[in-house]
């Protein structure tokens, strides 16, 4: 008869001293597997008398078990070992470069209108908005246009169908008409309003918003976009719209030296009327601003027409105030270098991936809001 104590103890100890999970896996097959030591040892039992198998049997099953466990814990053992030094072995090698990823980016249009927005939220403007169909009257005839001015023709602007009022809107073809809604604004809370905040004078409001006009070159799209801004206030002259704007072109441009001109021009809703240009350099491939001795028109403003405050209710004896209107996509050709308009609205995504921004943007070193 096998000694079982000897053969438990040999076990116990090659099952220790088993240097990995395969030489442990052979002893297991030794002694376990279908014809194994103990298994060899278990059908020894059904030739025993049944005294006989009672002293053997827990003897035999006590060994299996205890070698079982001791298999078990040495399994156990390996494996975590086997582990511990896989972790000191492996490092991650930071230096692969990750797997391309398609990022959409942010359209130059709409990162311009961001960084304008920031800089006049922190000169204290706050933010109006209107809607894109208009009617003539908010687009033209309350902004003072006379009757057969030409930007009321068909060349100009895109109107709807007749209504059944007979009524013809059109796409807004200025931020402009957003004046109107906010002095009327101003006078009668109880006018349905577009107007993000209720506004009485004064008032200090951007708006920035889509604009459209039935014109396609390099520098036109029918589609583009602009943000007026209004100041409407007691004793404003041009002193604070050159002020406003001097301001403005600065911070936007990133420089501290800025020369800026009034240049009279004609706005049937400002009088005076002027374009504003700044002085650059036109030299090379891109206009640098600060530098030079070019102008370049940037802005169209001037104080606001009397007969527009009348129109809304306003007492230009009382109320005066500035206006002025930009090009955002103009402005964005001229600070990040896009020479055609056309492309801005091509929907082409080699173009946005060349042109376009990250998402995840550094806060505008002017003004500290990103
Ligand atoms: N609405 C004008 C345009 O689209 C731009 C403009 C000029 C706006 C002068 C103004 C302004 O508010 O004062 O051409």
């Amino acid at each position: 008869m096998t000694d079982h104590t000897t053969l438990q103890a040999d076990l116990t100890a090659r099952i220790a001293a088993a240097a990995d999970l395969a030489a442990l896996e052979a002893i297991r097959v030794e002694a376990l597997g279908k014809t194994g030591w103990i298994s060899e040892l278990l059908k020894t039992l059904g030739r025993l008398t049944p005294d006989e198998r009672r002293v053997e049997g827990p003897k035999i099953n006590g060994l299996r078990d205890a070698v079982a466990a001791a298999i078990a814990d040495r399994k156990a053992a390996l494996e975590t070992a086997e582990l511990d030094s896989r972790l000191a072995k492996e490092t991650v090698d930071l230096s692969l470069p990750p797997p391309p990823e398609r990022r959409g980016r942010v359209h130059p249009t709409m990162q311009v209108m961001d960084e304008m927005i920031a800089v006049f939220a922190e000169m204290g403007f706050a933010l109006a908005e209107g809607p894109d169909i208009e009617d003539d009257f908010h687009n033209f005839t309350a902004l003072n246009f006379p009757p057969k001015h030409p930007a009321r023709e068909m060349h100009d602007t895109f109107w709807l169908p007749e209504d059944e009022t007979g009524q013809r809107k059109l796409l807004r073809t200025h931020t402009s008409p957003v004046q109107i809604r906010a002095l009327q604004q101003g006078q009668n809370h109880k006018l349905p309003g577009w107007i993000a905040s209720s506004q009485t004078p004064p008032i200090r409001i951007i708006v920035p918003g889509r604009t459209y006009r039935s014109d396609s070159d390099a520098t036109h799209t029918p589609m583009f976009h602009q943000i007026e801004g209004l100041v409407i206030d007691r004793n404003i002259h041009m002193g604070h719209l050159k002020w406003t704007l001097d301001t403005f072109i600065s911070r936007f441009f990133e420089t501290s030296v800025v020369e800026t001109r009034f240049r009279p021009h004609h706005f049937p809703f400002t009088e005076p009327s002027a374009e504003m240009d700044v002085k650059c350099d036109r030299s090379g491939g891109d206009v640098k601003i600060g530098q030079g001795n070019d102008w370049m028109e940037i802005v169209g403003c001037g104080m606001v027409h009397p007969n527009v405050l009348t129109n809304c209710g306003l007492d230009p004896d009382e109320w005066q105030g500035f206006a002025f209107g930009f090009g955002v996509d103009r402005l964005g050709m001229l600070k990040y270098g896009m020479p055609d308009l056309r492309d801005m609205f091509a929907g082409d995504v080699r173009w946005l991936d060349h042109f376009g921004f990250s998402a995840f943007q550094a806060p505008n070193p002017a003004t500290g809001l990103s």
